[in-house]
């Protein structure tokens, strides 16, 4: 079950607020090539969530499958401007299943660490593999876990929406075998909604042993969305790329 804040929609409403476009979404957005009418790219999107990357493909003439477990996220993804160019598919990334190959296959925003347990890592990477077409690539990311990230973060932040201002604070309460568990409290004018979360964070090498257990070997492991290598003592951002067969 994805969590409360993808799965409300008043809160589903605030995510690109907190989470618009940015480095991560041009490094991604260039990975399809530019203008494609010659060669649209099929690319499949898994947790799309609202639909900003999805929406920037579709723009750029590529065909482009997304796919959420969180039926409040894809409300939101389906109203983008190019949203009906787009296929949205209801699902998880480890239960998606289409008779589709794809050219470039993403996982963004972080989204593989909503993935806590083995299973649901290999059934994802199961997922990808199956659906990856001859010459295609596989890119997703995952924060560096030696980085602090209990202090990295702002824990308060103000999002205005429709007149209003809905502060949005972390509260953190541990960090146990790679899995951080937080809260997400939303302070509307009238009521407080809280978002009870958890993330998984990997280190490389166990990310790179599950992949290798599913039949994938990385091509790369990128630090930053400039393009410099990872290194585990300094690098926020861990961003694999898989090539296909
Ligand atoms: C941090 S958001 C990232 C959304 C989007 N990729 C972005 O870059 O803004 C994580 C997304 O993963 C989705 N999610 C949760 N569980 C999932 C699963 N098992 N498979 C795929 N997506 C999942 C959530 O619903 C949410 O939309």
């Amino acid at each position: 079950m994805p969590d409360l804040h993808y799965e409300n929609p008043e809160l589903s409403a605030l995510y690109e607020l907190d989470n618009g476009w940015s480095a991560d979404s041009d490094f991604y957005l260039a990975l399809a090539g530019g203008p494609s009418t010659a060669a649209p790219k099929r690319i499949l999107d898994l947790g799309c969530g609202t639909g900003l990357l999805a929406d920037a493909y579709a723009a750029l003439g590529h065909a482009v499958t997304a796919v959420d477990p969180a039926q409040a996220m894809l409300d939101v993804a389906r109203r983008k401007p190019n949203g009906e160019k787009v296929e949205w598919v209801q699902s998880s990334a480890q239960a998606f299943r289409s008779d589709q190959r794809f050219d470039l296959i993403v996982m963004t925003g972080h989204a593989f660490q909503v993935l806590l347990e083995d299973d649901d890592i290999l059934a994802t990477f199961a997922t990808m593999r199956k659906h990856l077409a001859p010459g295609g690539r596989i890119v997703f990311e995952t924060r560096n876990p030696t980085i602090d990230w209990r202090n990295w973060w702002v824990d308060d932040i103000d999002l205005p929406l429709d007149g209003m201002i809905v502060r949005e604070s972390r509260r953190f309460l541990s960090m146990e075998n790679n899995r951080m568990s937080f809260e997400l409290h939303y302070s509307f004018p009238d009521k407080v909604l809280v978002s009870a979360s958890e993330l998984l964070f990997l280190p490389r090498t166990a990310i790179e042993e599950r992949l290798t257990a599913s039949g994938l070997q990385v091509e790369n492991v990128l630090g930053d969305w400039d393009g410099r290598p990872f290194d585990a003592a300094v690098s926020h951002e861990m961003i694999f790329t898989v090539p296909g067969d």
